[in-house]
Parts: structure tokens; C-alpha cells; sequence
């Protein structure tokens, strides 16, 4: 079946969803992006996902074409219009059509806003029953990760090497510390039970379910360390998972040939798993 994505205010039919060549998405990776998960046809974590597409859009100056009711409704007329119950929502803004110029195009130039939905059963995942395996690789992204751009082909390039290592994905590693996955947070248990997560700042990206996590691991008693820890103290962890928006939590089961626990997804993550998904999915919108 065909989707209807949207398209600068139009609702087409996904073969009839075009942009120009020169768009500056297309020609600088001038662009920003959201996914927002989908559960029983409402959005989840919306409030946190619309903040960071503000503060992305502010940091590079491009303009939102919608305020914030007009971009709830857009979100959630994909939703119904592609009738989507489980899977997500693909947002991205570029800086719209303009002759190739590392300048950017004069203030009033019409950006590009593309939705589109994936229809995906993001409640029984597979990865999060057996946990998944990671490559240790070096971060050679730019140095605004905290902003959602589209430049991906690192990321790209870092889990295609990680799959060639025979890994499911890669956790990236820059100046002796872990900065995240190529598209999650990474965390880990230390063997005395701490939960540790990389505090925010340029080298990584705020994740909506990494702050969800830990609210909820700090409600539950679970004692949070938001600092850098290394490749080393990875390898060594009582446990290890990653979380974003479509996969909430999953195990990582093994980090290069170490591995984590007894090899099967842990305690920790089993628990801020099902609260994660119990308590967003019920606040849902
Ligand atoms: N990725 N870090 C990076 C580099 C990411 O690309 C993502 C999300 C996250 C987790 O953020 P959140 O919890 O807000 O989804 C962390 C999305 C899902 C993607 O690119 O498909």
C-alpha cells in the first residue's frame, strides 16, 4: 500500500512526493530530523521530540514553517492518514531549494518539511529478547552531535564495519571514553549496580528515551552517574544497553569479544524496559 507523506503542506501520494535536486538537504545535508515512535496510533514522547527539533532548528537558524499546534496536527494527521498503530514517524527540515552556495540562501528562502511514517511492531522486538552485539569503533563524526542533523554517513559507515566485525552495531569511542551508538545512547551497570550514562554536551545527542530512563532508573531506587566511562569499563560492565526512540531499551549482550553478564539481556534493562514502555505508552498522545 502506498503511503501519503507530507510534503511543505501538501498530503501526496509517496511516488508523488518530490524534491528538487538542488535542495540543500540533498546538496550540504543542511537538514535536521526527528523519529518519533508510534504506539496504538499515538505519538510517544512527542513534547521531548518537538523541544529538540526546536532547539536543532535554533542552533543552525532554520526556520520551523509550523508552530506547535500546526506541527502536532501534522504528526498526528500522518498517523491516521497512513493508519499506523505500531512503527514511527520520520520528520526532517532542510534549508530548502537555492543555488549551490556554502552561503546560506537569504532569511525568507521556504524551507523543505517531509514527514513520512514506517509501520514497524516496535513492542515485540526480537534484539531486545536476545540483546545484540557491539563493535568498539572511533567516533569520526562531526563535533555538533547534540544537534539531529542528516549527516549519517558516518554512522552508516560505523555499523557496516561493525556488521563486517560480525557485530550487530557499533558503539563509538573518542579521546579514551564511549560517546554513544551509531544511532542510540549507550549505557551501562557497573558491578556494584550503578547505572551509567554519558552526561550531555556537543559529543553526543540528548536522547528523549536516555532522560525518560533516567527518570524512571532514579524512581526506582537505581543510583545514576551521568559521566563519560571508557571502552575498558564497557567491557567490564554488569550490564550494557542502548535506548532510543523505536527501540526503548535493549540489551547489549556483547562488546568486542567480551561478554557482558551471562550473554543474555539483564535485570536492569528487563525492568526500565517494561516501565519505559508501560508508563510512555500510556501517556502517549
Ligand atoms: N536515532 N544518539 C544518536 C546518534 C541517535 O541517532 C539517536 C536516535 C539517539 C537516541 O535518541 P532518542 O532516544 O531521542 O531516539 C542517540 C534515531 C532513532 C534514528 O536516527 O533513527
Amino acid at each position: 500500500m502506498s503511503r501519503i507523506v507530507y510534503l511543505n503542506g501538501e498530503w501526496l501520494p509517496e511516488a508523488e512526493a518530490k524534491v528538487s535536486v538542488f535542495d540543500r538537504g540533498f546538496l550540504m545535508a543542511d537538514a535536521i530530523y526527528e523519529v518519533t515512535c508510534v504506539l496504538d496510533g499515538k505519538l510517544v514522547e512527542y513534547a521531548g521530540h518537538a523541544a529538540r527539533l526546536q532547539r536543532s532548528a535554533r542552533e543552525l537558524k532554520l526556520a520551523l514553517p509550523l508552530d506547535d499546534d500546526e506541527l502536532l496536527s501534522v504528526h498526528r494527521e500522518i498517523v491516521a492518514r497512513n493508519s499506523v498503530d505500531q512503527g514511527m514517524i520520520y520528520l526532517q527540515l532542510t534549508r530548502g531549494v537555492a543555488e549551490r552556495d556554502f552561503v546560506f540562501p537569504p532569511e525568507g528562502t521556504p524551507t523543505t518539511l517531509v514527514l513520512f511514517t514506517q509501520t514497524k511492531n516496535v513492542l515485540v522486538n526480537r534484539a531486545a529478547e536476545t540483546g545484540i552485539s557491539v563493535a568498539l569503533l572511533p567516533d569520526l563524526r562531526w563535533a555538533r552531535r547534540d544537534i539531529k542533523t542528516v549527516q549519517l554517513l558516518y554512522p552508516s559507515m560505523a555499523k557496516m564495519e561493525a556488521k563486517a566485525r560480525g557485530a550487530d552495531d557499533a558503539w563509538l569511542y573518542e579521546d579514551g571514553m564511549v560517546t554513544e551508538g551509531s544511532a542510540a545512547t549507550a549505557h551501562i551497570v557497573t558491578s556494584d549496580g550503578r547505572l551509567v550514562t554519558r552526561d550531555l554536551s556537543r559529543a553526543l545527542l540528548a536522547g528523549v528515551t536516555r532522560a525518560s530512563i533516567l527518570e524512571l532508573a532514579k524512581a526506582h531506587g537505581m543510583i545514576v552517574e551521568e559521566r563519560a566511562f571508557s571502552p575498558q569499563e564497557a567491557l567490564q560492565a554488569r550490564e550494557a544497553f542502548i535506548t532510543s526512540a523505536t527501540n526503548f531499551v535493549v540489551s547489549v549482550v556483547k562488546v568486542d569479544d567480551a561478554t557482558i553478564g551471562d550473554g543474555t539481556p539483564g535485570e536492569f534493562a528487563r525492568v526500565l524496559r517494561n516501565h519505559y514502555v508501560e508508563t510512555r505508552r500510556a501517556a502517549a498522545i
